[in-house]
């Protein structure tokens, strides 16, 4: 949660800034801010500072800081940016970042949380005037208390006080070529340039200048100068880091022509699902091969139980992926939600095998989850998009999933990959206990006519579209579906939900007897999946359960199944597959609804209001 950007380097800053501010909005929105020294105080370090620091911010969305940009001209390469996401402080104008000290020269941007700031406030005494009421701004001043002309050292002592998580840079008007940057908890990437830095939540800011980068780890900190990256650990002793390579390209950052970056993620499906599974598997052998397991096959034999551990979206791909380990692998399978996961005590042994699912890969929860699996002598292994995250780091193993950049707050692509890559690890345990080596090939097989089958549901976009126009007035939805699919309706429910704020619930087909059915009425409609499998017919008798209750039915059914018209009042067809396999396909209709309903009552798609894409807080 919030996002932050730095440069320092030739260019002039502030179009840099505000375009990495964009593609880090996905992280928190209520408001923004940027900071700028300008070059004509690089000369002269006497210089009034005052006069030297521009910074501003904005209530709202990028935009709005870009609107009250307007006009005003910078001479400036150096500067810090920040997004917010607020925890500490309503939303307003003088809690957005960045912050300053008494003497407005030092400025920071900080994301995550200083716990103790109330103590660090009151050991500061009432000389300090504060300007926020954010516990970032007391980290300024912290850092004021300690400043005695050196400002890496200024930070380290003020960090050695400071209780809780950050992802922080620092600038100081006396400075005006030098930028101090640490991380503990929240993500820091810094891209290396040609004599020029940049510092950023993610990669994306930095993708069409270098690709390039250092992944700052907790209690790293680094002192980045236009000539110069110098990164030492919370005790100022010198580290060497290792560069790494970015492998996403600029053009996937961006929406190509699609007016949302969820739409574009949507039909981005069928490409990043090839990307997820490409060489992952071998067809003779009717299995997968995910080598960054790290594992023998002999742990992998011992293993008795998996748990699946997760947030949000990632928590139905791994529900998904519970259905495609017990089926095929013959191995218990629990999925956790991560906070309750992390708060209870969950019986672990070495003979079980723990993922941590995440998009992102910086979720607190989940991140804490696997570290405390970690701790209980579990396999812990990583299913996970960005790469060089934390929780990437933090687990001894595991497998990107490639869906490449996935900047729309409500995830799509990520469940696809997430949940494909999940078949892949049920299959590649499958075949070492008792699933045959023809069944695996018949998996795989049907696994490659995935894409292509994906792009035939999203070409009824259009009427999907239209589907969302008739509906888009209920004020409810139940979405309805069993076995595999059940983690389908929970995931087209919170899809609908998060982006256009209609009630919605899911449950599970044979659930609805037990109490959802009393909801049910002309004006709370239906979505359930109907797919022809081995619960085909159970799930046809909830639906008639439905239509005796007179709620609109729509439903995703498999083309050629004539009966679903009959049933329903709307009908969206999907190809055939093989049952494991068809989340990868009937979750798409439901992303579509979601995202055709929320244009149609002109929500905010990409930036739902009150969530973030990352959430780095517990
Ligand atoms: C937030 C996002 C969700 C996401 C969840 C887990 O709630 O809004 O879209 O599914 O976090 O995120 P992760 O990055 O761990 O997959």
């Amino acid at each position: 949660m919030c996002g932050i950007v730095a440069y320092i380097g030739s260019k002039q800053a502030l179009p840099i800034l505000v375009n990495g501010l964009r593609r880090l909005e996905y992280r928190g929105y209520d408001s923004a801010g940027v900071a700028l020294i300008e070059n004509r105080s690089q000369s002269t370090e006497s210089r009034n500072p005052e006069a030297s620091i521009q910074c501003v911010r904005a209530v709202g969305k990028i935009d709005n800081l870009s609107e009250k940009l307007k006009g005003q001209s910078f001479d400036s390469t150096f500067g810090i940016a920040h997004t917010r996401w607020a925890t500490h402080g309503g939303v307003t104008e003088s809690n957005a970042h960045p912050h300053s000290d008494c003497s407005g020269k030092i400025i920071l941007a900080h994301n995550g949380i200083i716990e103790n700031y109330r103590e660090l406030k009151e050991k500061l005494g009432s000389s300090h005037i504060y300007k926020s009421e954010t516990d970032s701004e007391v980290l300024a001043h912290l850092i004021e208390f300690y400043y005695r002309g050196d400002l890496r050292k200024a930070v380290l002592e003020a960090l050695a006080q400071v209780c809780g998580t950050y992802g922080l840079v620092v600038m100081h008007g006396d400075h005006p070529s030098l930028l101090v940057s640490a991380r503990l908890g929240s993500p820091l990437v810094i891209g290396l340039g040609e004599q020029e830095y940049f510092v950023a939540s993610d990669a994306t800011p930095m993708l069409a200048y270098t690709k390039k980068v250092i992944f700052l780890e907790d209690g790293e900190v680094a002192e980045v100068s236009r000539e110069n990256l110098h990164i030492v650990n919370l005790k100022d002793q010198n580290i060497t880091k290792q560069t790494s390579q970015i492998e996403w390209d600029e053009a996937s950052a961006q929406k190509q022509g699609f007016d949302h970056f969820m739409l574009k993620e949507i039909f981005d499906q069928p490409t990043v699902l090839q990307d997820a599974i490409r060489g992952r598997y071998k067809t003779e052998e009717g299995t997968a091969h995910l080598a960054g397991l790290n594992m023998t096959d002999a742990e992998m034999r011992s293993i008795k139980r998996v748990i699946l551990i997760a947030c949000g979206t990632a928590s139905y791909a791994a529900m998904a992926g519970k259905y495609m380990f017990e089926r095929l692998a013959g191995i218990p399978v629990e999925v956790d939600v991560a906070s309750e996961f992390r708060y209870r005590d969950p019986i672990i042994d070495n003979q079980t095998l723990v993922f941590g699912i995440s998009q992102s890969g910086e979720t607190a929860d989940t991140l804490a989850a696997i570290k405390e699996a970690k701790r209980k002598g579990a396999f812990v292994r990583g299913i996970v998009n960005v790469v060089g995250s934390t929780i990437a780091r933090e687990t001894d193993g595991g497998t990107y999933i490639h869906a490449g950049p996935e900047l729309a707050v409500a995830s799509t692509k990520a469940f696809t990959n997430m949940t494909a890559i999940l078949l892949l690890y049920a299959l590649q345990f499958g075949r070492l206990n008792k699933l045959s080596v023809a069944t695996g090939q018949r998996l795989l097989a049907a696994l490659a006519e995935i894409p292509e089958k994906m792009k035939l549901v999203l070409a009824q976009n259009e009427k999907i579209k239209e589907l969302a126009n008739k509906y888009k007035n209920n004020p409810n939805f139940l979405f309805l579906g069993r076995g595999v699919n059940f983690p389908v309706a929970l995931e087209g429910s919170l899809k609908l939900k998060e982006i256009t704020y209609i009630h919605s619930e899911a449950v599970a087909g044979g659930e609805m007897k037990h109490g959802p059915i009393a909801l049910l009425s002309p004006m709370f409609p239906v979505f359930a999946i109907m797919t022809k499998n081995q619960l085909y017919d159970k799930m046809r008798s909830n639906i008639e359960e439905v239509k005796a209750r007179k709620a609109p039915i729509i439903l995703v059914a498999t083309e050629g199944d004539l009966g679903a018209a009959e049933l329903a009042q709307d009908v969206i067809f999907v190809p055939p597959t093989m049952e494991v396999l068809e989340p990868l396909l009937n979750t798409l209709p439901l992303q579509l609804f979601a995202y055709h309903t929320a244009v149609a009552l002109g929500r905010d798609v990409d930036r739902p209001r009150n969530l973030a894409k990352s959430v780095t807080v517990e």
